[in-house]
């Protein structure tokens, strides 16, 4: 199976950055030196992928637009009029992706030091199976993610279940969905068929538990580092981590020097 497609759900108002995503589209925030969404293209294009469909919103929709028409890639733009959540914005790709398999890109999760795509791609061209990134987390931080249950085969996890942002207590694991996926055309009816849940909203994951309940989904756990781009801390650390990245060790060890001056 060759993957050519892929998903970028980019609809998302950014209200843990208010102040800046009243003025600019969240995935145009500068990650150093380019605009986040360019770092996601960038992986997606190294993954082998080919064609993009970005998923936004009427309001952001020029402001995207205007950016990416000068990327290495064609892009497609489709609307997403109301956040129902994410498994109605990749609802809204469904004609896009026509009888394809496809990656899925969260832009607001990166993951550094592990190529999660290429890997997932290779995976689902070789086992034919619907599959998605998987990062160990604390208890404490799993009520902030979907969560997987299943056999951990040395980094190769069969999925049998999965639970979006589970209370306090009910983790199934410590297995968190990470934004990368590459989904066979079985997600459609799944998906067609899921009603509002968590947050009251239309959820992904809900439509990827009838997937794991038939045997039909894997994870690929990685050790790669995860930053969220979504929140001002962890976006200023996913700066200075990428900026080691771009300028070097030297550039590090003087913002070190930097900040050990001023304690
Ligand atoms: C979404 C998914 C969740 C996943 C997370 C990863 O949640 O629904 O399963 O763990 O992305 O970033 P969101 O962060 O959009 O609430």
């Amino acid at each position: 199976m060759h993957i050519r497609k892929a998903v970028i759900p980019a609809a998302g108002r950014g209200t843990r950055l208010e102040r800046i995503t009243l003025v600019n589209a969240k995935e145009l925030i500068p990650l150093v030196d380019r605009p986040a969404i360019d770092w996601i293209v960038k992986e997606a294009t190294s993954a082998g992928i080919e064609e993009l469909c970005i998923i936004t919103s009427a309001n952001k929709l020029a402001a995207l637009y205007a950016h990416t028409e000068d990327l290495p890639i064609h892009v497609t733009y489709l609307i997403q009029s109301k956040p129902k959540g994410l498994g109605h914005a990749v609802q809204v790709a469904r004609d896009w992706c026509d009888d394809d398999a496809f990656a899925l890109l969260l832009p607001d999760d990166l993951v550094m030091g592990d190529p999660i795509l290429t890997r997932l791609v290779q995976h689902v061209g070789s086992t034919g199976k619907s599959t998605l990134a998987l990062t160990e987390v604390p208890q404490e931080k799993a009520h902030l993610y979907g969560v997987a249950a299943g056999m951990n085969d040395g980094g190769v996890v069969h999925i049998s279940d999965l639970v979006e942002k589970p209370p306090s207590g009910r983790e199934p694991s410590n297995l968190s969905v990470t934004g990368r996926y590459v989904l066979t055309p079985e997600i459609w009816p799944f998906l067609e068929k899921v009603q509002p849940g968590a947050g009251g909203e239309i959820q992904l994951t809900d439509a990827l538990r009838g997937l794991a309940h038939q045997g039909n989904l894997s994870g690929l756990v990685t050790q790669g580092m995860r930053h969220d781009l979504g929140s001002a801390e962890s976006w200023l650390k996913a700066n200075i981590a990428y900026g080691a990245e771009v300028y070097g060790k030297d550039w590090l060890d003087d913002f070190h020097a930097l900040i050990n001056s001023n304690s």
